[in-house]
């Protein structure tokens, strides 16, 4: 068991830049008491965001950090950085959150950050992967959720969600599949972070007190 006495609440700030989906599972999640946390802001850099509706429907503060209001990267990132600072906050979760971060932010969060990205990382870092894995002819696909660094996608590994692709798959019926299996592995991973069972030491992932492989945790439904 690990119980949490309310002054122990893991703190959370989530950014995003879209839908919310992942948002949203989070949300479930905590509601359902499966995660204690709390949710203290979330963070789009787009103000039309639809996860905002969904985080004003759960009586959950939103700030827009819109990016094309700073001059540089580094501003914009500095803006960011004190916005999730003043919330104090265990650990930040980027769900869907589309910008390229400088390595002075991804220093200053080193450990508590995590992301979901729809691929097996290593593979098809970036954007596009679900159109990348069909040309490429892959077997399986998936989501991974990993610690962020300041290499783009590359942080270290936590849990990987293994997806088939089937013949006639379309990028937006993979996408699809492989979005349901995000909203099962990440609020698992969040879940284990919240309750200390998951850590990052020296650039190690912990569970448990035990180094996972470097290509994390394996998870088919
Ligand atoms: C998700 O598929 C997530 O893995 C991806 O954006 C989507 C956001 O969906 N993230 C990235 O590509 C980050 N590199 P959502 O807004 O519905 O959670």
């Amino acid at each position: 068991m690990h119980q949490q006495s309310l002054q122990q609440i893991p703190r959370l700030v989530v950014l995003i830049s879209g839908s919310g989906s992942n948002l949203q599972a989070l949300i479930d999640a905590i509601t359902a008491g499966t995660i204690v946390a709390t949710i203290e802001l979330v963070i789009s850099n787009k103000p039309e965001a639809m996860g905002l509706t969904r985080a004003n429907k759960a009586g959950i503060a939103t700030q827009v950090i819109n990016h094309l209001e700073f001059g540089s990267r580094e501003a914009f990132d500095r803006e960011l950085m004190h916005a999730i600072d003043d919330k104090q906050p265990e650990l930040v979760v980027l769900a869907g959150f589309m910008r390229i971060f400088t390595p002075e932010l991804t220093h200053h969060f080193h450990g508590r950050m995590l992301n979901i990205h729809p691929s097996l990382l290593p593979q098809f870092k970036g954007t596009n992967t679900h159109e990348r894995a069909i040309e490429a002819e892959v077997d399986q696909h998936g989501a991974s959720v990993h610690f962020v660094s300041s290499e783009l996608d590359g942080g270290p590994m936590v849990l990987q969600a293994l997806v088939p692709v089937e013949d006639l798959d379309s990028p937006r019926v993979l996408a699809a599949r492989v979005l349901v299996q995000e909203h099962v592995i990440y609020p698992i991973a969040i879940k284990w972070f919240c309750e200390g069972r998951l850590k990052l030491q020296n650039n190690l992932v912990l569970m448990d007190g035990h180094r996972l492989p470097v290509e994390g945790m394996k998870f088919q439904s």
